[in-house]
């Protein structure tokens, strides 16, 4: 596979950056690219959380596959899980084209795409044929809902998602950060996010019965500290099963390109990798570890997942990465980290989840005792 993306990746490069996303999903989806066994799995990386069993800590972060097309093809790169959607009631155009911008030299990409998809009948029709295919991949399969453009009640539509998608779920991902669908991050406040999560409670216990999928909520990196603070007393009060830290930026690092950073959007990729780890670090201590965080933001290597997880993630995803470097990432991550664990002496991964901060309790400590 290495070598057929590297002979790809000029072509895909030369086009426009949306339309080499479908081509490489028409491709996935028709078998044109047969992934070869990239699996790294094992005692050390396996994890479980939430009553799942993750083979590997890595996995497919929300938006490349929106309509639960390539479920299959994604876990057979070596994925440990997949983030499918974000998927809104109605099917939607999103917004005009041409909204995907990739910068090579910084490896990053800003996209303005506002959730472009083909609606909650489509995905469950997609999701189908997934789960009816023989042998299926080991995998745990996320489930990440938005809003459809100007609704002026979010909870419907999200309701709406919880009843008619929930039971297919291993992990439902409440999306209230992309930046590119108006008044969405608006649910990130408190008052908003409790009711907004209450409702979708509601539903879940509702429409889930005994086994309802772990309700996880994602948010922008782009929230000041008192912010963060609010939406991790309002995420401990609802009682919600974990966290994915972070979405993609507004924000622009000084050192891109006038004629790239000008785009609107999100920000995603190298660019964002340390602002995401800081919030992980952040909502780690302000939750005192006790909910679980998927870290997303600007991975590229073994070293950056490790960090998040140091910082307090459980569990890694990304995106961007993938269009730079191609599948071989994956691979080259997951055995990166079983190198890192062995360097610090971990057996597990679970190990490693929050080192960070034992570190730096152990310095405060000392720091203490020698005034
Ligand atoms: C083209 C593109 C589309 C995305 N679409 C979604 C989306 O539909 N829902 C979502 O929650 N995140 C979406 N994301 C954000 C990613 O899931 C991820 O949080 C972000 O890109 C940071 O990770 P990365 O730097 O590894 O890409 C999208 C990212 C990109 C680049």
């Amino acid at each position: 596979m290495p070598d057929l993306y590297r002979l790809t990746r000029p072509f895909l490069f030369r086009m426009d950056a949306e339309k080499a996303h479908d081509l490489t999903l028409k491709a996935l989806r028709t078998g044109l690219l047969p992934p070869p066994p990239q699996e790294v799995s094992g005692p050390a990386l396996e994890t479980t959380l939430w009553d799942r069993k993750f083979p590997n800590p890595v996995g497919l972060a929300a938006g490349f596959d929106k309509n639960a097309a390539v479920i299959g093809p994604m876990l057979g790169l070596g994925f440990g899980f997949v983030e499918t959607g974000t998927v809104t009631p109605k099917p939607q155009d999103g917004n005009p084209k041409p909204r995907v911008f990739r910068n090579a030299q910084s490896e990053s990409i800003i996209n303005a795409m506002g959730f472009p998809n083909g609606g909650a009948e489509t995905f469950k029709r997609n999701f189908g044929e997934f789960l009816e295919r023989r042998p299926r991949p080991s995998g745990v399969i996320g489930i990440n809902i938005g809003m459809n453009k100007g609704q002026p009640e979010p909870a419907k539509d999200y309701r709406a998602l919880v009843r008619s998608l929930g039971p297919l779920a291993d992990y439902l991902t409440v999306n209230i950060s992309s930046p590119n669908t108006p008044g969405l991050r608006d649910l990130q406040r408190r008052d908003a996010l409790l009711g907004l999560l209450g409702a979708i409670m509601d539903e879940r216990a509702r429409a889930c019965g005994s086994n309802p999928p772990p309700l996880l909520v994602k948010l922008a990196p782009d929230l000041t500290d008192a912010q963060q603070k609010e939406s991790a007393a309002a995420a401990l009060e609802a009682k919600i099963d974990g966290l994915i830290l972070t979405n993609t930026t507004t924000g622009r690092p000084a050192s891109l390109p006038d004629a790239f950073s000008s785009r609107p959007g999100g920000l995603s990729g190298k660019p964002l990798c340390t602002a995401s780890t800081k919030i992980i670090h952040n909502f780690y201590k302000l939750t005192g570890g006790k909910l679980p965080i998927i870290g997303v933001g600007g991975i590229s290597g073994p070293q950056d997942a490790y960090d998040k997880i140091r910082a307090g993630a459980s569990l890694v995803q990304f995106y961007t990465a993938l269009v730079f470097q191609g599948p071989c990432v994956v691979r080259k991550i997951n055995t990166g980290l079983i190198d890192l664990m062995k360097r610090d002496g971990f057996a597990h991964i679970g190990q490693a989840v929050g080192a960070a901060h034992v570190r730096q309790d152990e310095k405060e400590q000392k720091s203490k005792k020698s005034v």
